[in-house]
């Protein structure tokens, strides 16, 4: 059993591979944890992470300005209040949500089939680097209305610039990568957004460049950091979540069954997987004055990191926490994807993502597309399962064995 001790670190590689095995012993030993060598504390409860992302008076998201914006060209929604976000966001949603949702879906199964196809003859297919990556990179850019042929580098900018928001250390020369390839996707964007602006279609891009605020429209800046705020927040959770659904499936034959008789369960086991292991594991905040918690207090001015993954296997919140159960009657399938979630995968308050319901769908329809598909899926012959990333955090590769198809 590991020891939360004075000296344990989540910086350390005991930690990075296995934090799951540390959480129960945060939460009741170090609920607020500090860690001296990033001076940030690091809070596990449910009840804490939840005051933190619901209290935006006390807890700001101040810290993006450094954290984010160099990469992102541009202000994001996670760092606006009042009437601004409130309009801006409004404009992002109507890109994911309603007809904008439905009219993807036809593409959604388009693109899934097209991915597959090669591994299918084959019968082995490692399910996050071939299919789940390029997968969800096309989602994306099909609904910003980009070129999916241009997937792999625009794959590869959004790489660096997540590295740079997700990295809780990064040497002098990995930031001048990340800046770099921030630097080439607004190069890459700019033209776009003119062209739009110009003869705006139907896609989230068009809306952005045409869409009114205050009366005027937003400045290139402005629409380029929406971009990439989108890109960003909407690939990388939803082919981890992917991954993260046929692990827990493979892992508990007796569910995946449940799952293949009854498709409709789906819903319910992504929501129970994004409980269990949520790909975006913390989330973080500036305390603007001294936050006093039950095991601490965080000094104003710190910045406090939320940690989904412990607070979603806290037992004041979930019946056996550690259990992965697609019918735990605490979680609710509907409620997991709206702002009422007992889960906090998605976080809470104002800044609650707004791609819930279209990751739902998303993952859902390619989920129900492969599950006939992979006949006897199990892990391919001599695969070791193993995890990565302490901010965001899913498997490294899933190399799946199935029935050929002929
Ligand atoms: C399984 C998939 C997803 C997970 C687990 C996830 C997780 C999260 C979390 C934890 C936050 C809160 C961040 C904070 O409070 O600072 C967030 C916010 C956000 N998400 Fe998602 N997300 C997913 C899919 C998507 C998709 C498909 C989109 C597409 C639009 C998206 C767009 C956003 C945006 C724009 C925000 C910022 C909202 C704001 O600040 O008002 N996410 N997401």
């Amino acid at each position: 059993m590991p020891v939360v001790t004075p000296r344990f670190s989540v910086l350390s590689e005991d930690f990075a591979a296995d934090p799951y095995r540390y959480f129960a012993q945060l939460r009741e030993q170090a609920p607020v944890h500090h860690e001296p060598e990033i001076d940030c504390y690091f809070v596990s409860r449910h009840e804490d992470v939840k005051r933190v992302l619901s209290d935006h008076d006390a807890f700001s998201t101040e810290m993006l300005q450094v954290r984010a914006e160099p990469v992102m060209r541009g202000p994001i929604l996670a760092q606006m209040t009042g009437a601004e976000h409130t309009a801006k966001r409004k404009t992002v949603v109507r890109g994911f949500t309603g007809r904008a949702l439905q009219d993807q879906i036809p593409a959604i199964r388009a693109n899934a089939s097209e991915l597959m196809a090669p591994f299918l003859p084959v019968g082995r297919v490692d399910l996050l680097n071939d299919f789940g990556k390029p997968f969800a990179v096309h989602v994306t850019l099909d609904v910003l209305g980009l070129d999916r042929q241009d997937w792999e580098r625009v794959g590869d900018w959004h790489s660096g610039i997540a590295e740079f928001i997700t990295s809780l250390t990064l040497t002098p020369e990995r930031r001048r990568h990340c800046l770099d390839c921030a630097e080439q996707l607004e190069a890459y964007l700019l033209p776009v957004i003119q062209e739009r602006r110009r003869r705006p279609g139907e896609d989230l891009i068009s809306k952005l460049c045409t869409a009114e605020y205050d009366g005027t429209v937003m400045s290139d800046r402005e629409v380029t950091g929406l971009i990439i705020n989108v890109l960003v927040a909407s690939t990388e959770p939803a082919d981890k979540t992917l991954a993260l659904l046929f692990k827990h499936l493979v892992d508990h034959p007796e569910q995946l069954a449940q799952v293949r008789r009854e498709p409709e369960l789906l819903g319910a086991a992504i929501a129970e997987t994004l409980r269990h292991t949520p790909p975006v594991q913390l989330i973080p905040r500036q305390a603007e004055g001294d936050a006093v918690f039950a095991g601490g207090t965080v000094p104003a001015g710190a910045t406090v990191f939320c940690m989904v993954g412990a607070a979603n296997r806290d037992p004041d919140a979930f019946t056996d926490p550690d259990v992965f159960d697609i019918h735990r009657p605490d979680l609710g399938t509907a409620r997991s994807f709206t702002a009422a979630a007992q889960h906090l995968s998605f976080g809470t308050g104002l800044h609650q993502c707004i791609g819930a319901a279209f990751a739902r769908a998303e993952i859902e329809t390619v989920a129900a597309m492969l599950l006939p598909l992979l006949d006897q899926v199990r892990y391919s012959p001599g695969f070791r399962y193993r995890e990565t990333g302490l901010y965001t955090r899913g498997p490294a590769s899933l190399w799946l064995d199935f029935t050929p198809v002929r």
